[in-house]
């Protein structure tokens, strides 16, 4: 789909349909307001007649409406006035484009960028309208031999904006928009990808075409060899049961004004599938350990967004690719294992393999001098129980960074929700044998993993996200979201204004 942004009068747009809100009960938007003008009351007659009162997700396509040169009217509900909200928003754009895709409409002026949504601006309209928009055509078809036929006419959707003084934040909009939908998918692709063909070597090799495709990225793949000479036995230990060895990948992207600005670190746990290992998962949705990977995926996604908007940022991501599954070689419980930074942690399930891979990759990341660490994890069932699935988990260690997540989640839309970290919980990962344990039971389990993880991230401010319940849908629409690059990318969009 192409989007473009413009600001002309609704008399005047040549185009295959123009798009108008029409709010409850029968009250026109200010362009369908100018529409039913130009008809001289042609749309109010047919409003009386009740075909439409203005419910959200409502729709009425109209051909040859007196004095409108465009092709179609497109009249779409958008409930209470000044009530809308970014949900119902989304909702009745993409309804827009799915009736609009059933008709001969190529192009279409959309006016909905006009409508007031609850604590929004026309640069959010713009940029929601094409999430919205992008999100309903995704599909994955990869491996399909006949892939699926859907008809789609429409090719470019404008977006118009009111007033002149508005195009330069409604072509920003155009821009981050399609930089993080291109974001979203690429990440959606990569986690949809099955896992025998996307193990930790693609994930490498996916990491390696990004330098090729942009400039200001450069990267570096680090293989099980030199893991074992920087003394990463943590992150091996979960690799040691898997054929397919582990790559940890680091994408720079250098784009400060000050070359020597520290860098903002972006880590994402990698892991391609996740059986449990000798601590092995029941067998229903297994397939779904394929999205294990779903951190990674989202940082790859971030700096996908982040280099097409070019933001004047130094960024690395960092992709923590690995397999675990069960094998003569596997690591067992009871292991102890030492960590990079010397800590000692014994294995007590080895399906809490998320943070033992994390662990050698937070510390590993010292090296870059960072001036904060994010990781992105699908850490724990717990998570999800917590927080179901429409809020990632937060937890931090620095207010400051805690909070400018939170903000950012809430503008993009893709919402975070903080838990605490303390050495309450410490205390639930002793272990009679080791320094750490490697889980805290069933108390709390969302928190005891980011506590652990916080004992290897002393030297740096961190948050972490458990993406356990938003990195995918599960059921009949079953797929990865793409979460939480719409987050991550506002985070950075936020960061490079300062
Ligand atoms: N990748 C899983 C977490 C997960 C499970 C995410 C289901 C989404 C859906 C992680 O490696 C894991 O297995 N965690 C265990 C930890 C437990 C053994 C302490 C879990 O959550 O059960
Ligand atoms: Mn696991
Ligand atoms: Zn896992």
């Amino acid at each position: 789909m192409e989007f473009n942004v413009k600001n002309g009068s609704i008399e005047k747009q040549r185009t295959g349909c123009v798009i108008v809100g029409v709010y409850e009960t029968r009250r026109f938007s200010e362009s369908a307001e100018e529409l039913d003008r130009l008809s001289e009351g042609y749309l109010s007659n047919i409003l009386r007649k009740g075909d439409l009162d203005g419910k959200v997700g409502q729709t009425l396509l109209l051909h040859h409406v007196p004095n409108v040169p465009a092709d179609r009217v497109l009249l779409v509900g958008c409930g209470k006035e000044r009530e809308l909200t970014e949900r119902q928003y989304k909702q009745l754009t993409q309804k827009a484009v799915q009736v609009l895709n059933e008709t001969g409409a190529t192009e279409a002026v959309s006016f909905l960028s006009e409508l007031h949504v609850k604590g929004r601006s026309t640069y959010w309209n713009i940029r929601f309208a094409i999430e919205a928009i992008q999100e309903l055509l995704y599909s994955y078809n990869e491996f399909k031999s006949v892939k699926p036929e859907t008809k789609r006419e429409l090719r470019r959707v404008i977006f118009n904006v009111a007033n002149r003084k508005e195009l330069a934040e409604a072509e920003r909009a155009l821009v981050h928009g399609q930089a993080v939908t291109l974001g979203i998918s690429f990440a959606k692709n990569v986690a949809n990808c099955p896992p025998n063909v996307c193990n930790p070597a693609y994930l490498a090799k996916l990491a390696t075409q990004l330098a090729e495709d942009y400039n200001n990225i450069t990267t570096t793949i680090v293989d099980e060899k030199t893991m074992a000479e920087l003394g990463m036995n943590a992150y091996l230990a979960v690799s040691h049961g898997s054929e397919n060895p582990a790559y940890l990948s680091v994408i720079e992207f250098k784009n400060h004004p000050n070359p020597d600005a520290k860098p903002i670190v972006l880590v994402g746990k990698g892991l391609t599938f996740d059986s449990g290992g000798i601590s092995i998962k029941p067998s229903e949705s297994m397939d779904e350990m394929k999205y294990d990977m779903g951190g990674a995926a989202s940082v790859y996604g971030t700096m996908k967004a982040l280099a097409e908007m070019d933001l004047p940022l130094n960024v690395i991501g960092v992709l923590a690719g690995c397999e675990n599954m069960p094998d003569g070689n596997a690591y067992r419980p009871g292991d102890i294992l030492t960590t990079m930074n010397g800590l000692t942690v014994e294995v007590l399930n080895t399906d809490a393999e998320g943070r033992l891979v994390l662990c050698d990759t937070l510390t590993y990341v010292e090296r870059f001098d960072p001036e904060l660490v994010i990781d992105v994890a699908t850490l724990t069932g717990a998570c999800m129980i917590a927080l179901g699935a429409h809020n990632s988990g937060l937890m931090s260690t620095h207010n400051n960074l805690a909070h400018d997540l939170l903000n950012a989640a809430e503008e993009a839309d893709d919402k975070a929700w903080r838990l605490p970290l303390g050495e309450e919980y410490q205390e639930q990962l002793k272990s009679n044998f080791a320094d750490l344990a490697n889980i805290g039971g069933r108390l709390g389990g969302a928190i005891t993993a980011g506590q652990f993880l916080s004992n290897f991230t002393k030297k740096y401010a961190w948050a972490h996200l458990d993406i356990a319940g938003t990195a995918w849908k599960s059921g009949a629409s079953k797929g990865a979201t793409g979460r939480p690059v719409p987050l991550l990318s506002q985070f950075l969009i936020n960061k490079a204004k300062l």
